[in-house]
């Protein structure tokens, strides 16, 4: 029997570790991917440096991530309307390719209002421990360039309007009481709900100054 249920844990987690090597490590191709994101640019700019403060900057976001909200806003696990109908007909290489792309632009930092700065600072650094939100450093790093092989997203640069929106839909999605746009696809752990579900709406104001300026 034991060996029975050995043999069958192994074929399991090969299995497993076959299809998550294969998920993560399909290659992409940086030029490729270039003459994949013409339809993008109209949103997202063309070297990936949006000029439309809603919509997310991916110059030098990482691969993982990328390819990861790719698979979400497909799957509806991540809704994205203005995306409608554009992630259907991409491939996984087509997705390797596109992300590789986006990772190799360089982003455009901005700047922290000045009055913000100390705030932002102090809980993108370290929390709010009294409140039990978790230091963003931690995870997206000091300088905002996140963690890519974990595919925690970079933040560095990103515009302060796009953040403050995910921060409060991330927020209303680990918080009954709240309406508006839900942010579900942090995983099981719900990193991003339970951080999020305990900013203010000053907290939030500040910490997006903050982030589009760090670098
Ligand atoms: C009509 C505008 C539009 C077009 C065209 C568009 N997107 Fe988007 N995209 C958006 C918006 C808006 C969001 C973020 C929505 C939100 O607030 O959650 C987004 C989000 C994303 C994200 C997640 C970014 C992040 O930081 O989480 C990725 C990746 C992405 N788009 C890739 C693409 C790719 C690749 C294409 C082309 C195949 C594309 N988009 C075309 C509007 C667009
Ligand atoms: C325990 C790890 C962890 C901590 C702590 C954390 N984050 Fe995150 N964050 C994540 C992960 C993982 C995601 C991506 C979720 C997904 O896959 O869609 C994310 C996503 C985000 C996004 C969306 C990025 C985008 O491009 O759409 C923002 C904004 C963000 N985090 C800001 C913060 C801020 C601000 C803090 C501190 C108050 C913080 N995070 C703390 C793990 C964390």
């Amino acid at each position: 029997m034991k060996l029975i249920n050995k043999a069958a844990t192994l074929l399991v987690a090969g299995t497993l570790g076959l299809g998550l090597s294969v998920a993560s490590h399909a290659a992409g191709d940086a030029a490729a991917g270039q003459g994949k994101t013409a339809m993008c640019g109209a949103c997202h700019g063309a070297d990936g440096n949006s000029m439309i403060p809603n919509f997310p900057k991916l110059a030098g976001q990482g691969e993982a991530y990328i390819a990861k909200q790719l698979h979400d806003i497909r799957s509806g696990a991540r809704s994205v309307p203005e995306m409608t109908g554009m992630t259907e007909n991409l491939s996984e290489q087509d997705i390797a390719d596109i992300a590789a792309y986006y990772h190799a632009q360089k982003v455009q930092v901005g700047q922290a209002k000045k009055d913000l700065v100390e705030h932002g600072q102090e809980l993108y650094r370290a929390g709010k421990p009294e409140a039990g939100v978790a230091a963003c450093a931690g995870c997206h790093g000091a300088n905002g360039h996140g963690m890519p092989g974990a595919a925690f997203p970079a933040l560095s640069g990103q515009h302060e309007a796009y953040i403050a929106k995910q921060l409060k839909a991330f927020r209303a999605a680990g918080r009954e009481d709240e309406t508006g746009d839900r942010r579900t696809n942090d995983g099981e752990t719900m990193m991003m709900r339970a951080t999020a579900g305990r900013l203010s709406d000053n907290d939030i104001k500040a910490l997006s100054s903050y982030i589009n300026g760090l670098h």
